[in-house]
């Protein structure tokens, strides 16, 4: 590890050269990794060493000496609070560059992991608005910005959590990259509500009623779900906030109350009741149709997910006479992409809602060679009666949530003795620990391609290939 002279408290002058996994600007002096705050490649800073630890230190520019090339001016208002797009400042290109680099570091320096190809990144086609889900709080405890005066209303906001403030909610007007409609709908709740006199819930006492307002657009069809998420449930309060969406905005296909009586601060209710339309909203991908219920998951970009899933398909090398199995399989979307192509897919999934939806899609899209089981990944396997009559898989795609596979999951999987594994993942770092867990047993990190999703955010989706050695 490099010595330092550096201090906390001391000023200095650093070139940052990359983005860490996450979005501080990254320096070196003499070797030593000093992570810096707001800053992006290219720019000349002086800047304030807030922390020292051992190997590295932390810093926030006080002025920018010189300009990176890759500056551009970020289009949101909120860009300097909010924690969603901290990318925005950064030209595109070089975003999908640093994305790049960052997963490439992952696996070869903090997984020591070598010999393996990494394709260029798959970028988007649609920078804004492209999100077909969004989520926004409801709370009595607003994040007032300094230039708001002491009498601004602070019980009452609608917006996006304060980065690390789970307790401080950011109001939102208009957020770049939802539907440009999804901001009218967003606007027309807050209004109302507040004139219904609807009380956000407040996370530190638990009291309140109104929790989340979720939106789910179908890019393809046209549809519209707001689900509206309170900790009780009580007709006479929502109805009137469910007919003002219905009338004003007859384009809405689904509004939806779903029931959260639990403290854990999550837009999922324990049980939901449809207020006008229909329960699920369709979207279109390819030839397929999708039906989506409020809890399931489906992934977030349309345009970007159908370039995922080619790319699933294409690493699966699948001829027609393959058994696949696709764990994590949410509404059964990779499955059924990939069941054109195969002799029959299983897809496991937690979700009942999910199960449910991902068996009627198999339907609705007449596709005949799929079954979709509800099973807790974490355990599902370790019992031996749970799965004796499913058949043995060549090929096993994998796609887990941020936190990676189950550390028994993740045991059972080579002893199934697929010939490949596609490990498709939102999280590179929880994915780079897994990979190199699987090649001390038995398989080999054979090609990684990267599929931009969430443009202006740290985030990226990787798909990795491994083959049995
Ligand atoms: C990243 S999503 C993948 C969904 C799907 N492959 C797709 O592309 O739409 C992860 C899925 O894993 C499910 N999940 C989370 N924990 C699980 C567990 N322990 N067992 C089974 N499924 C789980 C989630 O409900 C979610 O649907």
């Amino acid at each position: 590890m490099p010595e330092t002279t550096i201090q906390k408290g001391q000023e200095i002058e650093l070139t940052i050269d990359s983005l860490a996994y996450g979005g501080r600007g990254v320096a070196k002096v003499d070797g030593y990794v000093i992570f810096v705050k707001n800053s992006i490649p290219g720019q000349k800073v002086n800047a304030l060493i807030y922390r020292k630890k051992k190997g590295y230190a932390e810093a926030r520019p006080l002025e920018v000496l010189e300009e990176s090339p890759h500056i551009v001016s970020a289009p949101c208002e909120h860009f300097a609070y909010c924690g969603g797009c901290t990318f925005q400042q950064l030209d595109y290109a070089e975003q999908v560059n640093q994305k790049k680099q960052q997963v490439e570091a992952l696996f070869r320096r903090q997984a020591g992991i070598s010999d393996f190809t990494i394709d260029e990144v798959i970028p988007a086609d649609q920078q804004f608005h492209y999100r077909n889900k969004m989520e926004f709080s409801f709370s009595n405890r607003r994040w007032t910005l300094p230039d708001e005066g002491d009498d601004t209303e602070r019980s009452f906001a609608l917006g996006l959590h304060i980065p690390r403030r789970y307790d401080k909610i950011l109001d939102i007007n208009n957020c770049h990259i939802q539907p440009e409609f999804g901001n009218e709908i967003l606007n027309a709740v807050k209004t109302k509500a507040r004139e219904l006199k609807l009380k956000p819930y407040d996370v530190k006492t638990h009291n309140g009623f109104l929790r989340h307002l979720v939106m789910r657009f179908g890019h393809n069809t046209g549809d519209i779900m707001v689900n509206l998420v309170t900790s009780y449930e009580n007709p006479e309060l929502i109805q009137p906030l469910a007919d003002h969406i219905h009338e004003t905005f007859p384009q809405v296909t689904s509004v939806i109350n779903n029931i959260n009586t639990r403290k854990a601060d999550i837009a999922f209710g324990e049980f939901e009741t449809l207020l006008h339309g229909s329960p699920t909203i369709t979207e279109k991908m390819g030839k397929l149709t999708f039906e989506i219920s409020a809890n399931s998951f489906f992934q977030t970009n349309s345009i970007q997910a159908e370039k995922l899933y080619q790319t699933v398909l294409v690493g699966v090398e699948i001829t027609g006479e393959e058994i696949v199995f696709d764990l994590y399989c949410g509404t059964g979307s990779i499955s059924l992409f990939l069941a054109q192509n195969a002799k029959e897919v299983h897809g496991f999934e937690l979700i009942t809602s999910a199960v449910e939806d991902a068996t009627r899609n198999a339907m609705t899209n007449i596709i005949t060679n799929v079954r979709f089981h509800k099973a807790n990944l974490d355990f599902f396997f370790k019992k031996e009666k749970t799965h004796k009559d499913l058949p043995v898989p060549d090929v096993i795609v994998i796609d887990p949530p941020r936190a990676g596979i189950h550390k028994d999951m993740l045991k059972a999987l080579p002893e199934f003795g697929a010939e490949r594994l596609v490990y498709v993942s939102c999280n590179p770092t929880t994915q780079s620990r897994d990979v190199a867990l699987l090649m001390e047993n038995g398989y080999g990190l054979k090609k990684l391609t990267m599929v931009d999703m969430f443009p202006h955010t740290p985030h990226i989706e990787t798909v990795g290939i491994l083959e049995k050695n």
